[in-house]
C-alpha cells in the first residue's frame, strides 16, 4: 500500500533561521516561505535528490503545530508523509484494522494540492503519519 516517502516535516520555531541553516550550513536547495493559512502553517520546502523536507512554522492562533512546539520549543520531527495510490482504499483498509484517522476521516487537500489524511500517532509508535495520494 505504501509508496515512496513524499516528505518529512519538521516543526521549527523560526522558519527564517531554519531555512538559513538548511541553505547555508547544509547546502540544500530551499524554497521561499509560503503561508498556508488554511493549514495554520508557513512552509518551506527543502528539495533533496530523493525526497523533500518541509519546515513548518506556526501561523495564526489555532495552528495545529502550536502544541507540538510548546512541548518541544527547539522544534523536531512532526510527521512523515508516505505516498499511496488510492487514499480512500488506504483509509478503509486502515479503519477496518482499527487505525484511527484524524479529523472527520475525509481527505483534505494538502500543501501540494493532493488529497491527504493523517493517522493517529498512538497507532503508529508515536509518529504522526500523513498519507498523500499521488
Ligand atoms: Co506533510
Amino acid at each position: 500500500m505504501l509508496g515512496r516517502i513524499n516528505h518529512v516535516a519538521l516543526a521549527v520555531p523560526d522558519i527564517e533561521k531554519a531555512s538559513k541553516a538548511y541553505r547555508d550550513m547544509l547546502g540544500a536547495t530551499v524554497s521561499a516561505p509560503q503561508a498556508l493559512p488554511e493549514h495554520g502553517v508557513t512552509v518551506v520546502f527543502v528539495e533533496l535528490p530523493n525526497s523533500k523536507v518541509e519546515l513548518l512554522e506556526p501561523l495564526g492562533e489555532a495552528s495545529p503545530i502550536a502544541a507540538f512546539l510548546a512541548k518541544s520549543p527547539d522544534g523536531g520531527m512532526h510527521h512523515i508523509c508516505y505516498e499511496v495510490g488510492d487514499i480512500l482504499a488506504a483509509r478503509d483498509r486502515l479503519i477496518a484494522q482499527g487505525a484511527r484517522v484524524l479529523g472527520n476521516g475525509e481527505p483534505k487537500i494538502g500543501a501540494h494540492g493532493k488529497p491527504v489524511l493523517f493517522l493517529h500517532p498512538k497507532d503508529f509508535f508515536g509518529t504522526l503519519i500523513e498519507l498523500e495520494q499521488v
